[in-house]
């Protein structure tokens, strides 16, 4: 077979891994591998080239995508997937593989519907795909974010400051929960628990009562937090996505506390370094499994599907269950967090 893979939306650390694991796996099975560049752009256009075992021999503890990636959204444009259909028949592609988050699933499903052989790997950092216990990519970046909280926690204390951690996730606070959680947050804010400045300011106050004179406030970029008022302009992505660094959530939180309070904060906006540099242990071997998981849905030609770690295995989902519903976080594991700041 001749079979066409590709990295769409965020990248981040593990998609390297998924990538050689497809390669090398396919080449076992004795098929030919064409990698698309830039995600769904490199269809639109026809963007391509042979991805051979040389070509992803050294690239295991690489982060980012060998194949680049794109926000490219092809239903935007009215004769997009019909163009991305056509440009796959061109390239003589028997099946296509793609690894991405909800929003580059959501267009393989929509190349299935119109009969298009895919096959999804679920990657993103935000690890929101329903039913993934682990997406790639999420695991290094709570490593990072908890390592950065770590080092706040030292200058924090030198200072006896409040400093508030803005980290990613755009419908779901993982990052956010997992990370304060291991970094000893003093409040964790997410985007599905309401959360007021009355309540966190109180919180601080009652610190500081108590001898406590610095605090972490971990807050994932996409809470709504009541009191805060309003933050800043709204920016919509081709997929409909609010941009969500626009909203200056960690910047206006800490100002806010500051006046609130009187207590010196800083904020600190992890941002992309959370998505760059190699990936975990873990980010690797996740996607090792899930790239000859998915070259093997292709050869039994299970398609419109994805595999998926599920209650600790690679399990077959439907790309239609596991697109559209954001995996929220689970609140077992916030109320864990919340017993060190309530
Ligand atoms: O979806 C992954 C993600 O990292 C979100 O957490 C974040 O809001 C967004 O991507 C940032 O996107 P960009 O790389 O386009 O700035």
């Amino acid at each position: 077979m001749k079979l066409g893979v590709l990295t769409g939306g965020g990248d981040c650390p593990g998609l390297n891994p998924a990538i050689r694991a497809v390669v090398q796996r396919a080449n076992q099975l004795g098929d030919e591998v064409i990698g698309i560049l830039d995600g769904w752009k490199g269809l639109m256009e026809i963007n391509s080239r042979p991805l051979g075992l040389e070509d992803v021999a050294d690239i295991l503890n690489v982060g980012g995508t060998l194949l680049g990636t794109s926000r490219t959204n092809p239903a935007k444009s009215p004769d997009g997937l019909e163009r991305v259909k056509k440009n796959i028949e061109q390239l003589g592609l028997d099946a296509l593989v793609a690894i991405g988050g909800d929003d580059t699933l959501g267009v393989a499903n929509k190349l299935y519907q119109l009969g298009v052989k895919t096959v999804g790997v679920p990657k993103t950092m935000d690890n929101d795909i329903n039913g993934a216990d682990y997406c790639i990519g999420y695991e290094t970046a709570v490593e990072i974010a908890t390592e950065a909280i770590d080092r706040l926690q030292t200058t924090a204390r030198s200072h006896h400051r409040v400093i508030v951690c803005e980290v990613m996730g755009r419908e779901a606070g993982w990052v956010a929960a997992t990370a304060g959680l291991a970094g000893g947050a003093d409040y964790i804010i997410i985007p599905e628990v309401s959360t007021s400045m009355d309540k966190i300011t109180e919180h601080l106050r009652k610190r500081r009562e108590s001898g406590r004179t610095h605090s972490i406030i971990v807050v994932g970029e996409a809470a709504e937090v009541e009191g805060l008022g309003q933050l800043g302009v709204k920016t919509i992505d081709a997929f409909g996505h609010e941009i969500l660094k626009e909203r200056g959530l960690g910047e206006a939180l800490a100002s806010k506390i500051e006046e609130m309070t009187g207590m010196e904060t800083r904020a600190t906006v992890l941002g992309h370094i959370q998505r760059g540099g190699p990936p975990s242990a873990f980010d690797r071997v996740l996607g090792t499994r899930l790239g000859v998981a998915a070259i093997d849905l292709v050869h039994k030609g299970e398609f419109g599907k994805l595999p998926i770690l599920h209650n600790g295995h690679i399990v077959t989902m439907n790309l239609a269950e596991a697109v559209g519903v954001n995996q929220k976080v689970d609140m077992d594991l916030y109320r864990v967090a919340e017993v060190f700041f309530t």
